[in-house]
């Protein structure tokens, strides 16, 4: 429920971006009028070379090139989890995420279950936020500043991709729905602020269940690496395969 909200949150920037750039569109033709950028042109299979690539997109995404939203800083807005037997809620809120820029390819995975394609990205990310643990039958939730380090946390996306000749006679990639799977190599550390009764009880919640960090690491690592995708799939829609992959008709 509550990625979905993220979800949306994302969706909606998209569509605004899409449409501000549908309206530029008639205007003029974008690719060719874009800065050229060092774009190495890699086989589907080069690994160091797909390297080199993701850290030119990452760059090009950052700079928010082809209407594409920045993902180093992120704001990611809220990611609750309720534990029903201990009747507990918990929320983070302005979650300030930094670190996804460097994230790094481990894998490249092709014909998966149903033609699709894979990846695996290992990222590091440092996050900061608002914090509140609510009780069932208190009033007030307690609330606090929490800032986490997520180490090793390892992306599965899996979706399809297609090949689809564009009007201008270019070979582009069409990118369906995809598939993410969080798994942590290590667990999360964390330290809460302010030095106050609320932290101290928040911070006991944590310690007696582990599960609780792993859940925020896993939502919020989902979050920003679906916004690397939808980038991925603004990105492929106006940028012909030639110019960054070496492959044949
Ligand atoms: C998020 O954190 C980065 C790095 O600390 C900072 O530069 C940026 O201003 C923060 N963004 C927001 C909206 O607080
Ligand atoms: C990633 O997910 C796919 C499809 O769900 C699965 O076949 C594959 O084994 C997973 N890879 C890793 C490294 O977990």
């Amino acid at each position: 429920m509550v990625l979905g909200r993220v979800h949306y949150a994302f969706c909606v920037i998209l569509v605004i971006q899409t449409l501000l750039y549908c309206d530029g569109q008639f205007v003029q033709k974008n690719y060719e009028t874009m800065p050229a950028v060092p774009f190495p042109t890699c086989r589907a299979d080069d690994i160091d070379c797909l390297r080199r690539s993701l850290r030119t997109f990452f760059f090009l995404m950052d700079a928010g090139h082809f209407g594409m939203q920045p993902v180093d800083p992120a704001i990611v807005n809220s990611v609750s989890l309720a534990l029903p037997e201990e009747q507990t809620t918990f929320a983070l809120r302005r979650v300030n995420v930094t670190g996804a820029r460097w994230t790094k390819l481990v894998e490249r995975r092709f014909n998966l279950e149903g033609g699709k394609t894979g990846v695996v990205f290992l990222s590091d990310l440092h996050l900061t936020g608002q914090i509140s643990m609510e009780i069932a039958g208190r009033p007030e939730p307690h609330n606090a500043y929490i800032t986490m380090d997520i180490q090793g946390a390892e992306s599965n996306i899996t979706y399809m991709g297609n090949i689809q000749r564009g009007l201008d006679n270019e070979d582009y990639i069409v990118i369906g729905p995809e598939r993410i799977a969080i798994r942590n190599r290590r667990i999360p550390t964390y330290f809460l602020q302010p030095n106050t009764e609320d932290s101290y009880i928040i911070d006991e919640a944590i310690q007696k269940k582990q599960s609780i960090l792993d859940h925020f690491s896993n939502e919020i690592t989902a979050a920003i690496m679906h916004s690397v995708v939808d980038n991925f799939r603004l990105f492929s829609m106006k940028v012909p395969i030639r110019h960054y992959y070496k492959y044949y008709k």
